[in-house]
């Protein structure tokens, strides 16, 4: 691995403890305005110091953030279908890799739909773009997108984390599942999970925490936190748990905490 590339890895990753709290705030590439984003900008600023990567689109990046933040940022680049569409997730590639290089990425994020009907269109949209990044030293986080009839277990996540991985993807982004040291096991990688829909905050940090014991790297979290009733208590409770080796019950008291 060339040193541009460990840089990088070591900017979305941190070197301390090999851990990192990536917040995902790339939904309206296929979800447009979602509810907590409205306002990016707003909802992003206070979240910053507690976020070691910031995981967005190339317009959100742009229209949003400023470019003065000192927060490695992972650029989606997969993209090209909506939710309202009929073929949901079935993406290819939405930004060429000199514009990740303008934007500064540190990282880019990739699709893939192991199982689904377009398996092989975003398999090889992603293979494509890892050959490119790897030109330039720059990372791919493999994001497995569960396909439409897959079933969410530790076998199909071992299975699609394992294929991202064998292709060449520097990262996974997989879903929490019980038996998840099993799909960490067996992955060559490092693994982060997503959040996924919005929970009750004790279990989305319950799930954050058995992510970590099982062998996660940290998480790529979004509407958990965005859509938290305190966004910035819930992304201090997850930083906890993922650099302070908090327990859920510690991390929900962060979270519980009043402002002083
Ligand atoms: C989905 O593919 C997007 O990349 C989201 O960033 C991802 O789902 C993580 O967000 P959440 O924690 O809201 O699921």
């Amino acid at each position: 691995m060339d040193w541009g590339m460990k840089n990088r890895l070591s900017r979305i990753i941190k070197p301390k403890d090999g851990r990192t709290v990536m917040l995902a705030v790339d939904h309206g590439y296929f979800m447009g305005p979602t509810s907590g984003l409205e306002q990016l900008n707003c909802m992003v600023n206070p979240l910053l110091p507690y976020t070691d990567t910031l995981m967005l689109t190339r317009g959100a990046l742009r229209d949003y953030i400023n470019p003065t933040i000192d927060v490695p940022i992972v650029l989606r680049v997969s993209g090209g279908t909506s939710i309202i569409g009929p073929r949901l997730l079935h993406e290819g590639t939405v930004v060429s890799i000199e514009d990740a290089i303008r934007l500064n990425a540190s990282g880019v994020a990739y699709s893939i739909l192991v199982g689904a009907e377009f398996e092989r269109d975003t398999i090889l949209g992603m293979t494509q773009y890892i050959d490119e990044a790897e030109r330039y030293g720059i990372p791919v986080l493999a994001v497995t997108a569960v396909g439409k009839d897959m079933k969410r277990d530790a076998r199909y996540m071992s299975l699609a984390s394992r294929i991202a991985a064998e292709l060449g993807a520097h990262i996974v982004k997989t879903y929490y599942v019980p038996e998840f040291e099993k799909v960490v096991e067996s992955c060559p990688v490092p693994v982060v999970i997503a959040g996924g829909k919005k929970q009750p905050e004790e279990e989305a940090l319950q799930m954050a925490y058995d992510a970590i014991q099982a062998g996660a790297i940290g998480v790529d979290m979004g509407r958990n936190i965005f859509q938290s009733t305190n966004p910035v208590n819930m992304i201090k409770a997850v930083n906890a748990i993922v650099h302070k080796n908090a327990t859920p019950k510690e991390a929900y008291q962060v979270f519980k905490a009043k402002k002083k």
